[in-house]
């Protein structure tokens, strides 16, 4: 619809916003989705550059709202969330639709400051009239960015009836929504605004877990400066008496010229970009990386730039999330898990990282006896041409297109899953193997790092090298816990299923544990001891099934 009737309504007005505080919140989610991770990229950046974002005044009303953005152009959708205020996310038909409201919107005149003229699309809407403020009868309805409360998850799953769709339960709630996932590529989009002053033909990608099936509600931003669609990189000689050449800067390498782009593209964020706060320049890590929050969205950004691989390593999450549904089960309640038992942190140290229990699982469903997914090498085995790939002399290439995959033949539940896990993880010989999915089996550790999980892609550097002996000997003895817990509740199930059961026990903080809430106070026996109970009970079970 086009409401050009409204075009001389003076209700709102816009201004650029120049730079708004608002306190710091956050969370989204996405669903999975059968397009290779090429299209859903394209498809997102483009849709994102055809978007606005608009801070809006209180009590809005949305009929009025959407009547005098519509005489600028088509709205094909548009949504309202809450963090401190109300914001609107609106996507336009086209382009020039953004650019028709930027011809009608006004910098703002301040008195005490003065404002960067810098024109973004992060605007502020202001009621002219303020008399109406009040009149407003429909106000919109805001979504909310933050994951579901825990006492909340965990009251859900304990009214689920099997521990499978309790592990299911997890994952939608925690997945990121299909606005959320809008917010993430719009974050991108803006923040490209800022980096194309330098690079017009640059884009910024979102990656880890933003995209790749596995984000949480909450989760950080992950961007990755792309600057190699910039053309002229490839322009072949002509063969007459001259040719021309950029004249260009020369650096000592790919990283200082890496470290010069970011820290400069820093500096702008930072003095220009509206709603960008607590730059932070993290120029000497092995990934050079700018962190901030972008207020508006609530999000914790981190932007890189020459990460193709850690692009690369995303896609494969993306294509190992689509294969089976258990995968995206079993890793959000796993998360979960290691969230509720301080085996991750959000501040990083020698914790195991998502990224680290991603993988943990991944090769223990490649390890079952009927394997859920395939190993990389088998993933490279079915690429056709177009999948090839190699990055700074690594072997990328693996299937990008799903369907080509036979469906696996394992018929487990999530429950025995969820169950094998804890037993497998509490009883791997972490001394002496690596993790390995690329081969789907453990290898020889090639150094002495407590836990070893081998990058899939950069096959020399091991992805939880940050974790200390004290993080892994917790996850080891939490995993041995809960799989005692589960074989505990296996034969209790119908006593437990009253209060919190199944998978909700394993995800009572510890805290509440110990004050002998919720969950049944049981006496605690130590690691190994449980270890060893298990390996009995296993026997027995053993036996029992012959
Ligand atoms: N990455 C990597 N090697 C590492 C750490 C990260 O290749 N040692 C890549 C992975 O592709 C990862 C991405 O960088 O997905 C982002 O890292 P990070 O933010 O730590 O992990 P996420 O997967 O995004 O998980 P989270 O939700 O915890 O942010
Ligand atoms: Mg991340």
């Amino acid at each position: 619809m086009h409401f050009s009737h409204f075009f001389n309504n003076n209700y709102f007005n816009f201004e650029f916003l120049q730079d708004v505080y608002v306190p710091f919140s956050g969370t989204l989610e996405s669903t999975v989705t059968k397009k290779t991770f090429s299209a859903f990229l394209a498809e997102r950046l483009e849709q994102a550059e055809r978007t606005v974002l608009i801070s809006c005044p209180p009590n809005i009303n949305e009929k009025k709202f959407y009547k005098y953005l519509s005489h600028y152009g088509t709205i094909n959708n548009y949504f309202f969330y809450e963090t401190f205020g109300a914001y609107a996310v609106v996507e336009f038909s086209g382009t020039e639709d953004i650019a028709a409201l930027k011809e009608s919107t006004c910098i703002p005149r301040l008195q005490h400051e003065c404002a960067v003229p810098f024109k973004s699309r992060l605007f502020n809407l202001r009621k002219n009239n303020v008399g109406e403020l009040s009149t407003a009868q429909s106000s919109v309805q805001c979504l909310k960015l933050s994951a579901i409360p825990h006492s909340e998850l965990l009251r859900k799953i304990s009214g689920a009836e099997t521990i499978d769709q309790q592990l299911h339960t997890v994952c939608e709630e925690y997945q990121l929504t299909e606005e959320n996932t809008r917010l993430r590529f719009l974050v991108c989009s803006l923040v490209k605004d800022i980096a194309a002053a330098y690079f017009p033909e640059c884009s910024i990608k979102p990656f880890g877990s933003s995209v790749n099936n596995f984000g949480k509600m909450g989760c950080d931003l992950d961007m990755f400066l792309d600057l190699d669609g910039i053309s002229g990189r490839n322009n072949v000689k002509p063969t007459g008496a001259f040719s021309v050449e950029y004249h260009t800067k020369r650096v000592a390498s790919e990283r200082v010229a890496t470290q010069s782009i970011l820290s400069v593209i820093g500096e702008c964020i930072d003095q220009f970009a509206p709603g960008c706060v607590g730059i932070q320049k993290i120029l000497n890590a092995r990934c050079p990386l700018v962190r901030f929050s972008h207020q508006p969205s609530g999000f914790q950004c981190d932007l890189t730039a020459n990460n193709r691989i850690a692009m690369r390593s995303t896609e494969l999450l993306y294509i190992y999330a689509d294969i089976d549904p258990r995968v995206r089960a079993l890793v959000f309640s796993i998360r979960c898990w290691a969230r509720v038992h301080g085996i991750t942190s959000s501040i990083p140290g020698a914790w195991i990282t998502n990224f680290s229990l991603t993988m943990m699982v991944l090769f223990f469903l490649q390890r079952r006896k009927s394997p859920i997914i395939q190993t990389l090498d088998q993933l490279r085995d079915l690429a056709g041409p177009k999948d090839k790939l190699a990055i700074g002399g690594h072997d990328c290439t693996f299937v990008t297109d799903v369907s080509k995959l036979k469906p696996s033949q394992n018929r487990e539940t999530l429950e025995q899953l969820l169950q094998e896990f804890f037993e497998y993880y509490g009883s791997f010989p972490f001394k002496g193997m690596s993790i390995n999915i690329r081969k789907g089996r453990e290898q020889n550790k090639p150094e002495v790092s407590p836990l070893h999980i081998q990058n899939p892609f950069e096959q020399s550097l091991n992805v939880s090298k940050n974790v200390n002996q004290t993080q892994l000997d917790k996850f080891v003895k939490a995993a041995r816990e809960s799989a005692w817990i589960l074989q505990q509740e296996g034969m209790n199930h119908s006593t437990t299923k009253s209060e919190h059961w199944g998978l909700a026990t394993l995800l009572i903080p510890s805290t509440q544990v110990s004050e002998g809430k919720g969950r049944k106070k049981r006496r605690e026996p130590a690691s190994e001891r449980i270890k060893h109970l298990l390996e009995s009970l296993k026997r027995t079970n053993r036996q029992v099934k012959m």
